[in-house]
């Protein structure tokens, strides 16, 4: 291929005379040693990255494809690791058993708080060749850099900003119920979700995963106690808070809501979740805006066939959720210069635009153009902001961005128990979650 364009270049083409005849020889030389050793660079550097994440849903599978194609454009092979299992849960457990078999992958996603913990056993790669190179202090928010960072040094490359309190409604089915608008506050929420009850309809399709219904559980957290509450109750994880009867309230009105979930709910994935609001089978669903990826796949507009609200109470607040890749220690050179691509390719502008777009999330690198992001991702970018401003920016403590993974989970456990078993009472329910949030 390259020779072929080198021989179509005049200077090459046979003319008179044997000095010239010469001096092209020398030049052909010249070249090809020339050639021979870009080939031979290249591919002593095209290397093998193997990367786990569990983005296996319609939007999620086609978002990581494109980071994919990026690497196999700059010659190393991708090969795909794809734990399934909403939320990462299951990915995780498979990253450890590897790790401790002494064969860990070349990245895998990881986020919050975890990547200190993991950095902390000394298998995490130091980045800052790359993120020096790609000035990454300058292009992240300072709340993403820290996080991004052990001791100073970048240990995760970020992908970008999910906005978790998000309301997912289908626009069809809230007419037909005679619903005008997206319900913004809790009361408001239950009269909509009456009429579509009424209607025939599902009003919240739910994915019942433990997961799923600790994300539903923030939002209404959030939407009940404000920002201030939410940050000590599930960030600072303070017993005075956990304790109150802003709690108390937060799970009556939880236990309210799983009233207008449909008995096939539990175990239910939550794509198939957004799929019954999609298809209008359901009216609302809670979820972070990875669930935009499924809309924007299935082809729907925003605003036309569905429309995406933060949840009741939580339009002057954010919950975020920025997914990263780390980079695990490995001893191979080109193996070490496909993980220094990935993570440069990770926070480029080309990969920033194409992945967010279809995983419905914005793009973490600062003054990247919006044109073609549609109105809900232009929306999150503006309230990012705005919510910055007024203390309204806060870290998802369902998807690993608040707390240690080992609080994290017995919390989930606990807000899941609630919901799954109806004996439980609500003031058993507080108490559970306060003892579990105390966990070490
Ligand atoms: C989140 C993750 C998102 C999305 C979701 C569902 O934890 O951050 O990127 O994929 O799980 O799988």
């Amino acid at each position: 291929m390259v020779l072929t364009g080198v021989q179509r270049r005049p200077e090459f083409c046979f003319g008179a005379g044997t000095q010239y005849l010469g001096d092209m020889m020398l030049k052909l030389s010249k070249l090809a040693t020339a050639v021979a050793l870009v080939v031979a660079g290249s591919a002593a550097m095209a290397g093998e990255v193997e990367v786990l994440h569990w983005w296996t849903s319609g939007g999620e599978a086609k978002s990581v494809g494109e980071l994919k194609k990026i690497m196999q454009g700059k010659g190393h092979t991708w090969k795909d690791f794809a734990v399934a299992g909403g939320g990462g849960d299951n990915a995780m457990t498979v990253l450890k058993s590897r790790v401790v078999s002494g064969n860990p992958p070349a990245a895998a996603q990881i986020k919050g708080p975890a990547l200190q913990e993991w950095a902390a056993e000394g298998v995490l790669a130091n980045l800052d060749a790359t993120a020096k190179a790609e000035k990454w202090d300058e292009l992240l928010p300072g709340v993403v850099a820290d996080v991004m960072k052990y001791k100073g040094n970048y240990i995760a490359a970020p992908v970008n900003v999910h906005r978790v309190n998000w309301m997912w409604a289908n626009k069809a089915v809230l007419d037909k119920a005679g619903v005008k608008s997206a319900p913004k506050s809790w009361p408001e929420f239950f009269k909509a979700a009456d009429a579509v009850k009424k209607a025939g309809l599902v009003a919240v399709a739910h994915g019942g995963q433990n997961w799923q219904d600790f994300t539903t559980f923030e939002s209404v957290v959030l939407g009940t106690g404000g920002a201030k509450f939410y940050q000590d109750a599930l960030i600072k994880l303070d017993q005075k808070a956990l304790t109150s009867a802003t709690m108390t309230k937060s799970l009556e009105t939880f236990r309210k809501i799983k009233g207008y979930t449909d008995a096939a709910s539990p175990g239910r994935d939550w794509n198939l979740a957004t799929a019954m609001v999609i298809k209008g089978d359901a009216a609302f669903q809670f979820m972070g805006d990875w669930a935009k990826g499924e809309f924007a796949a299935a082809g729907k507009v925003p605003g036309k066939d569905y429309i995406c609200a933060a949840a009741p109470g939580t339009d002057k607040a954010y919950t975020f959720n920025v997914d990263s890749f780390a980079m695990f220690k490995l001893k191979d050179a080109t193996a070490q210069k496909a993980q220094a691509d990935l993570a440069a390719s990770i926070m480029g502008t080309e990969f920033q635009e194409i992945f967010n777009l279809n995983k419905g999330s914005i793009p973490v690198r600062l003054k990247m153009d919006m044109a073609k992001f549609d109105d809900c991702a232009k929306l999150s970018a503006k309230d990012f902001v705005e919510t910055a401003k007024i203390g309204g920016l806060l870290p998802s403590i369902a998807h690993g961005m608040a707390v240690k993974p080992a609080a994290e989970g017995a919390i989930k456990d606990a807000v899941s128990q609630f919901w799954n078993d109806d004996k439980i009472t609500v003031a058993q329910g507080v108490k559970n979650i306060a003892k579990a949030a105390a966990t070490k």
